[in-house]
C-alpha cells in the first residue's frame, strides 16, 4: 500500500478514538512522552521542518519504490516524506508508542502506519510484498539501545538495502556517534542542521560492513 491508498486500519477506523494523554499539539504530547517515557523517546521536542528536509534531501523521489521511516513519533520526517512522495512508492512508518501512532494516523490517513517494534520491519514489508526497501529514514534513540538490538536494526536495514539505498538516522548529539555508523557502514556523511531543537543532524550512511568482532 502506498501513501496513496487508504490504511488497512482507516478502513475500520477511519478516526479512532484518542486517549487523553494523545491530546494536544505535536510539542506537547512529544513533551510528555520524553517525562514519562525518557530514553526509549530520547527526544523532547519534535524534529523541526530543516532536520525534516536534511532527513529526506537527495532521496531520488522518482525512482524509489519502497522507504521506510522507523521512530516516526509525532510525524515531521513523515510529513515531508509524504509532501515528496510519488504515487508509485510505498511508504511504510513505523511507531512503537500506540499514543503517537494515533496521532500518526489521525494526520496521515493515507499512510501505512503500523504499532510495532523496528527490528521487525522485514517482516512487516515482507507481508506487504516488498523483499528491498530504497531508503531507511530512521529517527530512533538507536545509541541507547542494547547493543544486540540496536545490530539487528543496522544489519537487517542493510540487508534489506536495493543497490543504491541509504540509511539515514537523525540525531541530536551531532557527530558523536560518527563512529559508530562508520563501524556498520562503508560510507557515512554527517549534515549538520543547526536549526532545530536541539541542534542535531543527520548521518547518511551507504554499503553495510559487518561490525568487526571484538
Ligand atoms: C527521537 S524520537 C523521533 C521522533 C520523530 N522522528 C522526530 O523526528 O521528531 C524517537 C521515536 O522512536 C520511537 N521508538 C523507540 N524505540 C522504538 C522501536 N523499537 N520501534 C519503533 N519505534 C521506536 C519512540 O517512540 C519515538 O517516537
Amino acid at each position: 500500500m502506498n501513501a496513496h491508498a487508504p490504511a488497512a486500519d482507516s478502513k475500520t477506523h477511519p478516526h479512532p478514538p484518542q486517549s487523553s494523554s494523545a491530546r494536544g499539539p505535536d510539542w506537547w504530547l512529544m513533551m510528555k512522552k520524553f517525562w514519562s517515557k525518557g530514553r526509549s523517546i530520547a527526544s523532547f521536542a519534535p524534529s523541526s521542518r530543516f532536520m525534516a528536509r536534511s532527513v529526506v534531501g537527495g532521496i531520488d523521489f522518482d525512482s524509489a519504490r519502497c522507504i521506510v521511516e522507523l521512530g516516526a513519533g509525532t510525524g515531521p520526517i513523515t510529513a515531508e516524506l509524504v509532501r515528496r512522495l510519488r504515487p508509485q512508492t510505498k511508504l511504510l512508518v513505523i511507531e512503537l508508542d500506540p499514543d503517537l501512532c494515533a496521532r500518526l494516523r489521525a494526520r496521515f490517513p493515507q499512510v501505512d502506519v503500523v504499532q510495532g517494534d523496528a527490528c521487525q520491519f522485514d517482516k512487516l514489508l515482507a507481508d506487504r510484498g516488498h523483499a528491498q526497501v530504497d531508503h531507511v529514514c530512521s529517527g530512533l534513540p538507536l545509541p541507547s539501545f542494547p547493543a544486540p538490538l540496536r545490530d539487528a536494526i543496522l544489519a537487517t536495514s542493510a540487508r534489506m538495502l536495493a543497490p543504491g539505498g541509504t540509511f539515514r538516522q537523525l540525531t541530536v548529539m551531532p557527530l558523536i556517534y560518527y563512529r559508530m555508523y562508520r563501524s556498520y557502514f562503508e560510507d557515512v556523511r554527517f549534515r549538520f542542521v543547526p536549526l532545530n531543537m536541539p541542534p542535531g543532524g543527520v548521518y547518511v550512511c551507504r554499503g553495510y560492513r559487518e561490525p568487526a568482532a571484538v
